[in-house]
């Protein structure tokens, strides 16, 4: 929800870099840009309605002249998708500019306040009484750095909020609360950003800023200080193991397809976990009285895999819970035996993040499954176990799903040891077979992308599709539904095969598509007796089956094959790989970008 840049540079025009940036930052919303640079104790500014390119175009975003430099790209949340809403946003005389992620909550308070005291506002944003706010602290005499502190203590909401002002020339000044910034740092430059690929390519040095924290860049490095007393902080530089190769296509024509294309790499790197983090997790969970798998989304689908993975391999079954729901939910039934296990790729979900504040004024222990070191979800964690999937660029999540489940399959086989639950014999077996996971799935690719292709070219104009499944197979089809929804813009619904025919039936008329996950488990005879029942009703059959399995193929009119022998417990990770691609080419076949659906950002900071 939001990119935000920032650099200050020794020498060189930053413009060049700050576009790119937001490029690399675009996933995180994409209705508006904007960039300020500093130049001769000037303000410059450029910023528009629309896609980081379309607005290139119109105002080429590469000709602005000055060594330090913020941008934005946004996710409207106050205020329509505008020039004026457009972040960088500005005090009343234009020195001072701010680009901000988050919510304001009491900006409505703060702007009556600075209206009355002549303020003149430019724009329907929160956002906007920042720099207002900031223009009466430096009047009085303050720093930037010591007026952006004063700010945090008004205001109420999240955020991260980035400021520089031509009147203190050649620093940056950044703070957090709920949503991420991390800081990079080289030799003669300094960078702040939303997220890590934003500065991957000129450094691999980060160093994390915490919520309650303000930080002052310049040329020579960074100063962190805390926000509550102005106590300086000594923070250590981690070193990114992400490579910038990995923030580009190469060579794909969009981020997703290369995503898809990478998981057999991911899965294979996340095999490499360390056998304690993963036996921690066991023990956390072993302790606890109750278990619940918090997530969004995405995630939420993993989390429903992992549930079945932990009933069938390690004996236990943890409540799936929507973190946005979780509250509402078990009201105050939770106390200090019990454990949560959140899992959010990004790791700054803000659904997931009140979710386990709220846990956690239980005493509740929390196990963290995410793919970004250092993000917010990890600060609060009892316990955090990081999936190997590289930064994921394409909005909607794919090599992040496939490594969440790898994770959830080695939590419970790592679970399973702890208890007992299964013989060991069964549980190497079991984790030989995931050794293989990384080639099944890439032979899946490569068996079905031409396939999903022309389906794609065949379905496209449907303007409904049902996915079902039953067991762990409801998983992946709610995960092949959301896909389709959230890229091709098709509606289509994910259900339980066996509550099909209790309502979702009366949709079905004569070639309604249907697809069916259908391995060779212990639910195919049931899975067999729906697809008659959909065929009966005149629904076309697409299948997603075992490769031998030709009693399925001659009751399917397309069909998708996986290799035979997936151990049931996985077999979410090769099956849903189909239903990847053909929501790929479904946006592709109807003309949309699938690395950037409307309406939705990758990294969802709001309630
Ligand atoms: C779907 C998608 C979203 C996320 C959800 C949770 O493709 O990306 O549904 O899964 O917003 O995000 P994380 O995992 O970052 O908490």
């Amino acid at each position: 929800m939001c990119g935000i840049i920032g650099v200050v540079q020794k020498r060189g025009q930053v413009a060049p870099f700050l576009h790119q940036a937001l490029k690399r930052l675009e996933y995180r919303g994409y209705d508006s840009v904007g960039m300020t640079t500093i130049s001769s104790g000037h303000l410059h500014m450029k910023k528009d309605k629309g896609k980081i390119e379309e607005v290139h175009k119109k105002l080429n975003l590469d000709e602005m002249p000055g060594s330090i430099g913020i941008g934005h790209t946004r996710w409207a949340t106050h205020g329509a998708p505008s020039q004026y809403n457009a972040h960088p946003h500005f005090d009343c005389s234009n020195e001072i500019a701010v680009v901000h992620n988050g919510v304001i909550d009491n900006f409505l308070e703060l702007r009556e306040e600075l209206g009355s005291k002549g303020h003149k506002f430019s724009s329907e944003t929160d956002t906007e009484v920042i720099p207002h706010m900031l223009e009466d602290y430096i009047l009085d005499g303050m720093s930037l750095t010591e007026a952006l502190t004063e700010v945090t203590h008004r205001i109420e909401g999240t955020y991260a909020i980035v400021a520089m002002t031509t009147k203190q020339d050649g620093k940056i000044v950044c703070t957090r609360d709920g949503n991420p910034l991390v800081i990079g740092k080289r030799e003669g430059a300094t960078y702040v950003s939303s997220d890590i690929p934003a500065f991957l390519p000129m450094t691999k040095d980060m160093i994390l800023l915490l919520d309650g924290e303000v930080a002052t860049l310049t040329t020579d490095g960074v100063e962190i200080r805390k926000l509550s007393n102005g106590a300086e902080v000594e923070r250590e530089t981690i070193e990114i193991s992400w490579t910038a190769d990995q923030a580009q296509k190469g060579g794909f024509p969009h981020f997703m397809l290369k995503e898809i294309h990478e998981q057999p790499d991911a899965i294979r790197n996340t095999l490499r976990l360390r056998p304690e983090v993963l036996q921690e997790a066991a023990k956390l969970i072993h302790e606890a009285k109750r278990v619940y798998f918090l997530a969004m989304g995405t995630s939420g689908y993993a989390a429903i895999a992992g549930k079945h993975m932990f009933a069938s391999l390690a004996g236990i079954l943890p409540d799936f819970e929507l973190a946005s729901d979780f509250s509402d939910t078990v009201y105050n039934a939770l106390s200090e035996k019990d454990c949560v296990v959140a899992i959010t790729q990004s790791g700054e979900t803000t659904d997931t993040m009140m979710a386990v504040k709220y846990a956690k004024t239980f005493g509740v222990r929390v196990i963290a499954l995410t793919n970004v070191v250092g993000s917010s979800i990890t600060r609060i964690a009892d316990h955090t176990v990081i999936t190997q999937a590289g930064p994921e660029i394409g909005v909607a999540a794919t090599k992040t799903f496939m490594v969440q489940l790898t994770a959830l399959a080695q939590m419970a086989l790592a679970l399973s040891e702890l208890t007992g639950f299964l013989d060991n014999k069964v549980i190497e077996a079991k984790r030989r077979f995931l050794e293989a996971m990384p080639d099944i799935v890439s032979e899946v690719i490569s068996r079905n992308e031409e396939r999903a292709r022309r389906l794609a070219g065949l379905l496209y104009d449907q303007p409904s599709l049902l996915f079902l499944g039953r067991g762990i197979s409801q998983a992946t089809a709610e995960e092949g539904a959301l896909k389709l929804k959230e890229i091709s813009y098709n509606h289509a619904e994910a259900y339980s095969a066996g509550q099909s025919k209790h309502g979702p039936i009366a949709l079905v008329q004569d070639d309604y598509p249907v697809f069916f996950i259908a391995p060779r488990d212990e639910t195919r005879n049931r899975i067999i007796g729906n697809i008659m029942e959909m065929k009966a009703r005149g629904a076309s059959i697409i299948s997603v089956i075992e490769r031998s399995d030709e009693e399925l193929k001659g009751l399917s009119d397309h069909w998708f094959a996986i290799p035979d022998g997936i151990e049931p417990e996985f077999s979410t990770m090769p099956y849903v790989v189909p239903l990847q691609l053909f929501s790929y080419y479904m946006a592709r076949r109807k003309g949309f970008d699938p690395d950037k659906p409307r309406n939705l950002a990758k990294s969802v900071t709001v309630l």
